[in-house]
Order: C-alpha cells, then structure tokens, then sequence
C-alpha cells in the first residue's frame, strides 16, 4: 500500500515538473515494400476516406478505387488518385485523400507506387441520415510482441462474425505498448484483413501520444482540422447515419487545450443529429487503476462538465482495460429513465426513453494487459456505475447499432458488450452486459445564434500554464484529503 502511495505522490509531482519530454523510439530492422495500410474517415463520410501506409524507399503515392460491382479481380478499371509521402523514424509515410465517392456504395481498392501493390482492401460509404448503420469497438490492444498482438486481433475477428455488416470500426486507444516501429508492424500484421477491409475510426492514446510524439498521425490520414496540434495525436469528427461522433485527443491537456475544449463546442452545437457520442481516450468514468491519477482528474474537471452541456448520448473511452458502464448521468448524477420493451431484430429489449445526461463505456480490452477492478476509484464513481468488473479471462468488444422509423419518428440504439476466449479454439462470444436507448427524432436543433468560440489561438501558454498550475493545486488537495486518505485506511 505504502508503494502505491508513494508512486502516486511521485507521478504527481513529476507530472507537475515535467509536463513535456522528449522520447526517441527506436528502429526496427528495414522492411521492403507496401506495409501498414489503413483506411479511415476522414471528412465526409459519404464521399470521402483517407488513405494511409508506408514503405521503406520514397516512391509515388498511388491509391486505385472502383466500385466492387464492377471488379472482377481487376484494378484495370480502376480511378487512381495520387497524394505524397514524408519522411518518419525510418519509413516514407504516405497519404492520399479520395472525396469524390458515391454514398451508400462498396469499393474496393488498392495502394501503391503505381508498379508494386497492397493486397486488395474495401469498404462501404454512408449512406446518409436515413438508414440504419452500426459499428464495432475495441479498447487498448496495448501489445508487444506478435503473439499477443494476434491475440487481440482474434478479439476484433470474433466481433466482425457478429457483426458483419458493421460500417466502422473504433480503435479507443493504445494501439501499442512502447510505440517501436516493430510493435506497429506486428500490429498492422496481426490486424491487416480488419484494417484493409473496415472503415477505421482510430482514437488516439497516451501509448502513441504522450512523449511519443507525430507516430499517430504517420499512421492514419484523418483529416484532423485545421489549428489543431497533431503532435501528440488528432481530435476530429464526422457524420454518420443521424450521428455526429468527436474524437478527442486527451493527450492534449494539462489541462485539456483550450482549442480542443472550444473545437468540440463547436463542433457539437453546429450539429442537429439526432445522436451526438464522443469517443476518446482516457475515460471520464472508470473504475480502474489509472482514474485518480492527477492527468485523468484534471481531464474530469475540465472536460465533464462540458461534455454535460452539450447533451452528448454516448462517451466511450478506454485506458483502464476493465468495464464499466454508468447508468444515465449528469453533474456526476445518476438521471432518472422511463422504459419501454420492445422487439429489436426479433429479441425483446428494454430500451430507455428520451432519457437526460450521458451514458459513459468503458469496454474493457481486446488487448491481453487486462485491470483488476478499482475499488478505491474516485468517489462518485462507484456509485454511479450500472456495471463495473475486471474481464481478466477474455478480451471484449463492443457492438452499437441504431435504427429509426419515419413512421412513429424515432431511433433507437442498442448497446452490446462481449467477452471472448481468445485462447480457446471453440469459444463464441459471450454477452455481458447490454443498454438501449430510444428517442424522438428531430430533438437536436442548431442554434441560429451560435457564436463560434476561436479554435487556434484560444490561450496563450502563460494563460494555459496558470490554468495548468491551478488545476494541479486543486488535485493535490484532492490528493491529499480525499485520495491518499482511501488508499491508506
Ligand atoms: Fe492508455
């Protein structure tokens, strides 16, 4: 006990000297050829994706698309669209946009120098506010090593057979362990079919964020907006189906950017989808190890409040590879539902209505680094939490899918997480918990008198390093009477 004490003390007081540091991966050996391909959004997701991959020589940057009705093993009819390449630890990391894409298609594609390719990949575009969609996530594969990068991997394959027709996959977080070019090719070997063939929505972690600065933006093409720091990872946001989604960075804190707090603002009050979710990092509800550490309470401080006001449905996070589900909550209170049950894909489910506040995920990992619940999280958390367990013997994902009626004029979400034996050759996935939603459509409007908050140069750093400096003052008082006094009796 007394060694957690003291550990605590020390990270507080190192985080407070030392908020930045510099930190040089090292080099794996070289590789030839097309590696490490993957395909995101990026902007519209009915027109648009964002290509990415790297190679080990500088040579063109190649992407060529068709509509998979029209391929019959060839590319020879395919559009080419060019981009370029830079220079990163090593490797020519290159990118290529594509915005001019049908809505509501399948395409398959291929990337390359215009001689030497990758093998074939595809995805669909969105359809748009009309249909029904769904996606999958994952948390925190966090490996080193192949064995238990093709571990996790087996972990996301069980997730694609339950939900094959998933339009994107979200990644929350530490893709990796040390941020090596090693580790990144054993994880884009181990997850290539799932990385060439979904739409990914990555988030980004402090395991390729924090003091491993520029490695997740050399590995996806994300359009991020303009202004926003990429050094330590990416925010951004799109549409999909009657959902407007964020991704945040929650590296870029001490405490979280200005820019970043004003950006999602923003972003959020600009839309009038019907469902609003933010995905990110490090989780504002966890009971897990990491939740009263000085950098995840400053984020609470900073970020809840404005997640609370802008009416946001779903938070999923990741970062303490344990899971916890909150009930509806708002101002760190739990928010009273009315239900209705009712029939979903055939399976009677209890859904909650038109409900108040967020309901916050935390989906555990697909990775094998896996948390004992935390029964010292800060409080109200445990109060707070609909479920709450460590998932030591398997890794888990996600599953959410929406649908609407024009005709009653609602949508409904349904929520499933699920636990798989990814040692065991005959395991299917087992459910563990489950959470619907249900709500009128049209609630969300814009308002036409909505003045944009700026989204660079929002704070000075000597206005940041104060806000910094008061909100580590209240966290170690925090610390000191509420944190330390827990642990310790
Ligand atoms: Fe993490």
């Amino acid at each position: 006990m007394m060694k957690k004490v003291v550990k605590m003390i020390c990270l507080s007081l190192s985080i407070l000297v030392l908020a930045t540091a510099v930190f040089t991966p090292t080099a794996s050996a070289a590789d030839t050829g097309v590696k490490r391909v993957s395909v995101s959004v990026n902007g519209d997701t009915q027109t648009s994706r964002g290509f990415n991959w790297c190679t080990t020589t500088q040579t063109a940057s190649v992407v060529k698309i068709m509509k998979e009705a029209d391929y019959e093993g060839s590319f020879d009819g395919a559009v080419e669209y060019t981009g370029a390449s830079a220079f990163f630890k090593d490797n020519y990391y290159h990118k290529v946009t594509v915005s001019d894409l049908e809505a509501a298609t399948d395409y398959v594609y291929i990337v390359g120098d215009g001689t030497t390719w990758s093998d074939a990949g595809s995805f669909r575009t969105n359809a748009g506010r009309e249909e029904n969609f769904s996606f999958i996530a994952i948390a925190d594969v966090q490996a080193s090593g192949i064995d238990n990068f093709i571990r996790a991997s087996k972990v996301l394959n069980a997730a694609e057979t339950m939900l094959p027709n998933s339009d994107f996959t979200v990644s929350l977080g530490d893709f990796v362990n040390d941020c090596t070019n090693q580790e990144w090719d054993d994880y884009f070997t181990a997850f290539k079919d799932s990385n060439l063939n979904s739409t990914g929505v990555p988030v980004v972690g402090n395991h390729e964020g924090n003091l491993k600065w520029n490695w997740f933006n050399n590995m996806f093409n994300l359009g991020a907006p303009e202004g926003g720091a990429t050094q330590t990872g990416s925010y951004y946001s799109f549409d999909y189906g009657n959902a407007h989604i964020a991704v945040l960075n929650t590296n870029d804190m001490y405490p979280m950017s200005q820019e970043q707090l004003n950006w999602l603002k923003n972003d959020m009050n600009k839309t009038d989808a019907d469902w609003k979710f933010v995905f990110m990092h490090r989780a504002l509800y966890s009971a897990g190890k990491n939740i009263n550490k000085p950098d995840t309470v400053i984020m609470r401080n900073v970020l809840l409040p404005v997640i609370d006001e802008l009416g946001i449905d779903l938070v999923m996070a990741g970062h303490d590879h344990m899971y916890m589900r909150t009930y509806q909550v708002k101002g760190d209170e739990v928010q009273q539902t009315q239900t209705v049950t009712e029939l979903f894909n055939g399976v009677e489910t209890e859904f909650a209505v038109n409900p108040e506040g967020t309901v916050h995920i935390l989906p555990s990992t697909a990775g094998t680094k896996r948390y004992s619940l935390n029964e010292e999280a800060i409080s109200p958390i445990l109060d707070l939490a609909a479920k709450a367990f460590d998932t030591k013997s398997h890794g888990t994902f996600s599953t959410v899918e929406i649908d609407m009626d024009d005709e009653s004029n609602t949508t409904r979400l349904v929520y499933k997480a699920y636990a798989f034996n990814e040692q065991d050759e005959n395991a299917v996935p087992e459910l563990i918990d489950s959470y619907a939603i249900k709500k009128d459509m049209g609630r969300n409007t814009v308002d036409p008198d909505y003045e944009e908050l700026p989204e660079t140069n929002a704070e000075n750093i000597m206005a940041r390093g104060f806000r910094f400096f008061n909100e580590m003052m209240k966290y170690m008082v925090l610390l000191f009477t509420k944190i330390l006094p827990k642990m310790i009796f």
